[in-house]
This record gives structure tokens, sequence and C-alpha cells, in this order.
């Protein structure tokens, strides 16, 4: 199955990447993880200084992660020296993502990475907890509030980066951007980016242990940022959004566990995907899950990467041509009785009184609202929905 991505004249052996996180702390831990498949892993955010993590840095919800990391503790001077040639040696793709405190100085740094080796400079625009930890470290310092209505820095930004190197730019957005991301895609690619990556974690966030009443991460306030499943309605829809409406790539990036989320991905109009988080709580071995499970689903259903892709913005355009935009009126599902084992978990939940479960499911039509949160839940996928189909 040939899962190769064409992008800025690189040849990318799948789709997926590893997107900055701890499997890009160094270069040795990049080398073992491409083992894993991805066809890159990206670096944490590189700088000119080497800047130690608050501790403890990671806590977890039942769909989501949580962490208060700061950029790599390695300095540029370091990652170019040492870790790039590891990388390099290796013939792995290296994403290099990296921050200045100027336009010119991350423009610089891009220049340094491109000249050590990267193949692709990365350059994220908000990370949550960053300015109240650094803060903390370096007492005396202020930082402003985090710039999210103004995309202007952003673009001169990525202007000065695209003046200094001709390797191909991604700008990662913040999900803080979530309500004006187009406004910031368009000082991307004003600036002359050549992908976006939607998105880094959200926040800043918390969670607390009740033992103890202390704020789960370390820090001042055990602030950080949210990543993992609990995001990806709001990135997968950002990533639909900037499809819709712009040719520009894109990664999807934000809760890729498993393959039926990067499937998910890539019909909303990702190019390419990123996972993080799930390799940080299932261990490295769940970008293999994802690799193999995308490459078997093509496989069975008979289809490349191009036919999925944006799948979702055909099937919205069809909304509008059948009439399908907004539907008031309740169509309730059909029970497939061969497949449902009587479990009764969809009793409980129908607000509407309309499920009864006895040998197996039956639906009260009358009083069934059609809200199809039955067909959600039924681990049998024995409750069809009947919507979006031709009369
Ligand atoms: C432990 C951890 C460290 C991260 N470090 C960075 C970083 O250095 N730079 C960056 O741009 N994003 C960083 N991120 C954000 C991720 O790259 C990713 O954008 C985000 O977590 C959403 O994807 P996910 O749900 O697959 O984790 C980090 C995330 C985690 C969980």
């Amino acid at each position: 199955m040939d899962l190769s991505v064409q992008f800025k004249g690189l040849t990318l052996k799948n789709p997926l990447l590893v997107s900055a996180g701890e499997h890009g702390r160094n270069g040795d831990a990049i080398c073992r993880i491409a083992d894993f498949g991805p066809a890159a892993i990206t670096t944490k955010t590189i700088t000119r200084w080497a800047i130690p993590d608050p501790h403890p840095c990671y806590a977890t919800i039942r769909n989501g992660f949580l962490n208060c990391m700061m950029g790599a503790v390695l300095s540029s001077e370091q990652w170019f020296a040492e870790e790039f040639p590891k990388i390099k040696a290796a013939g792995i793709l290296l994403v290099a993502n990296l921050a200045g405190t100027t336009p010119e100085e991350t423009a610089e740094l891009a220049q340094e990475a491109v000249a050590a080796g990267a193949d692709i400079i990365e350059l994220p625009t908000h990370c949550p907890h960053l300015a109240e930890n650094l803060e903390a470290q370096f007492p005396g310092m202020k930082l402003p509030p985090p710039e999210i209505n103004d995309p202007k820095p952003l673009y001169e930004t990525v202007k000065a980066v695209r003046q200094a190197i001709s390797a191909p730019i991604i700008v990662k957005l913040s999900p803080t951007f979530h309500l004006n991301t187009l406004e910031w895609v368009r000082a991307g690619i004003d600036g002359g980016m050549d992908a976006v990556e939607v998105a880094d974690a959200l926040g800043p966030v918390m969670l607390i242990d009740i033992e103890t009443g202390q704020p789960k991460l370390g820090g001042p306030r055990g602030f950080g940022g949210l990543s993992g499943g609990a995001l990806k309605p709001l990135t997968l829809r950002m990533v639909f959004e900037i499809a819709q409406n712009f040719s520009i790539p894109v990664i999807g990036c934000g809760g890729i566990s498993t393959w039926q989320d990067a499937v998910e991905y890539l019909m909303a109009g990702a190019t390419m995907v990123a996972a993080c988080s799930a390799g940080h709580q299932k261990g490295p071995g769940a970008y293999r899950a994802i690799l193999d499970g995308l490459a078997a689903y093509l496989e069975k259903k008979e289809l490349t990467l191009a036919d999925i892709r944006g799948l979702a913005l055909h099937r919205v355009e069809e909304r509008k041509t059948k009439g399908w935009q907004e539907i008031t009126q309740p169509i309730p599902p059909t029970v497939i009785v061969e497949k449902c084992t009587a479990c009764k978990l969809c009793e409980p939940v129908c607000i509407y009184e309309a499920m009864k479960v006895e040998e197996t499911a039956v639906i009260e039509p009358a009083k069934c609202y059609g809200c199809n949160l039955c067909v959600d839940i039924c681990p049998q996928r024995a409750i069809e929905s009947s919507y979006y189909k031709e009369a």
C-alpha cells in the first residue's frame, strides 16, 4: 500500500509525523522513534536557551493529556552541533521546530538549522503555559499576555524566515485561535509558509489532586496545556475550515491516537497528520499501530489516500445539493437485530424513553427524537442512522 506524500519536493514515506514533544527531545530519541514508522519526528521547540521543565510534567484525564513542558531543554548550539548530525546520519527526515524572541532571531535560528541539516522548519505560535513558567524561572522577567487576536507578528516572523531560507516552512497554529483561524492562516500564507499544522495544546488548563489539594502539574499554579482526545473535535473543525477555504497543505494534529482518528483528519482535508500525546500515553508503538491500521483500512476498502482526503468537504457540499442542510424532522434509526446483544447501554441514555431492550433493542418511532445518541454509543454498531440517505 503506497502511503507516500509529496511535499515541496520532499517525499514523505507516509502521512504521519510525530509532532513536537518528548519523543523529539534529542537526537537519540528521534533515532529510536524513527523505528516505529513515522515519516518524520519533529524536534521539541529549539530556542537559543536551554530551558528546564517545571516538574511534575504530566497529568491525565480520561480522554486527554496535560503537560507543562517548555521548549527543548537542549540549547540550539547543542542541537545543531551534536543532535542534528546523529539524525542526519540515520537518514531521518528532520523537522526542526524553533522559535526566537524576534522575527530576526527566528530567521537566524532557521538558517542555522537548515545549514545543520533540517529538511523542514516549523514555527510554533503560542504555548499556553510558557510565560508563567519562564517568569518563575527568571525572577523579574515580565512577558506580555499572549497575542491571540492579532496575527500580524506571525506574518512578520514567517516573512523573515522565508527571506532567510528556501526549505519548506510549516506554521503551527494554537487552538486558541479557533474563532479566527482563517485570519491566522492568511497571515502565514502572506508571509510565505508552505503548510499549516493545526494545532498545539490548548490552555492554560489545570487539574487538582483531591487527596492533597495540590495542582497536579508543577510550576507556580500548576497550569499546562491540554492535548489528546479531548482536543480532537476542536482541531478537526479547524482543519476542515482551513481546507474549505485555502488550498495550502494542512497537517491535522490533536488527539490522534488511533488510525480512525487519522482517517477523520484526512477526510476533513488534511494532507498529513501528526500525533504526540498518543505516543506518550501508549508508548511509541501507537505510531506504528496508526500506520498499520490506516494501510489496512485503505486496502480493505480498495481506496487510496487521495480518495479519502477531503471526503467530508464533499459530503458537506452534498448537504446543500440534496436539501440536507437543516433536517428538522426526526428520523428514527434502525436496529440490526442480528448484531444487538441486548447489553442495554442504549436504554437509559434515551432521554425520550423511546428505547426498550428485552431480547433485543426496540425503538418506539412515535417517541423517538432522532437524536442519534443510541447510534453513537452502541458498542456493537447494531443501531444504524437513517440520515443522509436517498429516499
Ligand atoms: C509533552 C508534550 C510536549 C510538547 N512540546 C511541544 C513543543 O516543544 N513545541 C510545540 O510546538 N508543541 C509541543 N507540544 C504540542 C504537541 O506537539 C501537539 O501539537 C499537541 O500535543 C496536540 O497533539 P496531540 O493531541 O497528538 O498531543 C507538546 C505536547 C506534549 C504533550
